[in-house]
């Protein structure tokens, strides 16, 4: 692999274990220098190792700056182990011709289960009566007890129909359920109707929020996307509706939907993802109409060690001089 020194190894920082063996062909082809504390790795301490990689594997608790970037001299590529990258600087690394990739694919339909797993257990009120079992409050079969919502002939709006967004819709059929999305504001990008597995409606934010009765989000986190679902827009979704976050958590302003669903202006939330991970608005923890995961979207076996893979080989790739598999757009 070719380095400044013909006889040096490149060296790669990983910032924690990976899962499967995945870290075996970096092992043989690099020296690795692997964090496997507990926590994630420190910030100052991964400056501190990047500034004299050739390559880094990191994650998306890992925050690359510029500054760190631009103190890596040697640093070729940054192998993101997450499909989102807002984590990493990326037009600073761009301005030092590093490559920066990312995990697409691998985890489309993990997430996409996930978001499902969400939308049933809000509207079934699934981990509310786990809570009331538990709790020793059930007194036997009640007709009114903890109803929920229906699924069938009823509007799923989707805000960010990419890859993950389609899976999600795609599963949304199965359940009778109609579709909307709302259309990139990308150049170029025509709306459409007929995707993959399912027909959807193309409606501008403010539309879909007063028509759907489930409005999941799957967009990026950029300054475009953030707080989109806020005090405002919440006022607008039917007081009925249920709001899905496996995206990114600045999407939504925190606050504002814990003011939304003390107050019951919209009927539930399911949330994987937070704005300050793994900190959560305090008033959230209190309230019975929202789950809470710690970020669970691709969280299983088979998928995480399909990212860590496929990190690996995009890392190797570069350092290797040749293309990476999925560089990020
Ligand atoms: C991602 O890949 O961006 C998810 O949030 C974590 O798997």
């Amino acid at each position: 692999m070719p380095t400044s020194d013909p006889q040096r190894r490149p060296r790669v920082v990983v910032t924690a274990k990976l899962p499967g063996g995945a870290i075996r062909p970096l092992r043989d082809a690099c020296d690795v220098d692997l964090y496997d504390g507990p926590e994630p790795m420190p910030t100052d301490l991964l400056a501190e190792r990047l500034a004299t990689a050739d390559g880094l594997v990191c994650f998306l608790t890992n925050r690359v700056d510029a500054s760190m970037i631009d103190a890596a001299p040697s640093l070729k590529v940054i192998a993101d182990v997450s499909v989102g990258y807002d984590n990493v600087d990326v037009p600073a690394a761009r301005r030092r011709n590093i490559v920066v990739t990312n995990t697409p694919g691998v985890l489309t339909d993990a997430t996409a289960d996930l978001t499902w797993a969400l939308i049933l257990s809000t509207m079934r009120r699934v981990v509310e009566a786990d809570r009331f079992v538990r709790a020793g409050k059930w007194k036997g079969f009640a007709f009114d007890l903890l109803l929920g919502g229906d699924l069938k002939g009823k509007q799923l709006g989707i805000i960010g129909l990419g890859r993950i967004g389609q899976a999600v819709a795609r599963r949304a059929v199965g359940f009778g359920m109609t579709i909307a999305y709302v259309p990139s504001p990308r150049a170029g990008a025509q709306p459409q109707e007929q995707f993959d597995g399912f027909t959807a409606t193309p409606l501008a934010l403010d539309p879909l929020l007063r028509s759907s009765d489930v409005v999941s989000l799957h967009a990026p986190s950029t300054a475009e996307t953030k707080h989109v679902i806020n005090q405002k827009t919440l006022m607008r979704m039917k007081r009925s509706a249920y709001l899905i976050n496996v995206a990114r958590g600045p999407v939504v302003d925190e606050q504002a939907l814990a003011w939304a669903l003390r107050e019951h202006i919209i009927a539930g939330a399911g949330l994987d993802v937070f704005e300050r991970e793994p900190e959560i608005e305090p008033d959230l923890l209190t309230l019975e109409n929202v789950v809470l995961l710690p970020h669970l979207g691709s969280a299983t076996v088979g998928t995480r060690t399909a990212m860590a893979q496929l990190a690996v080989e995009n890392c190797i790739a570069v350092l290797s001089g040749r293309p990476p598999v999925t560089p990020v757009p």
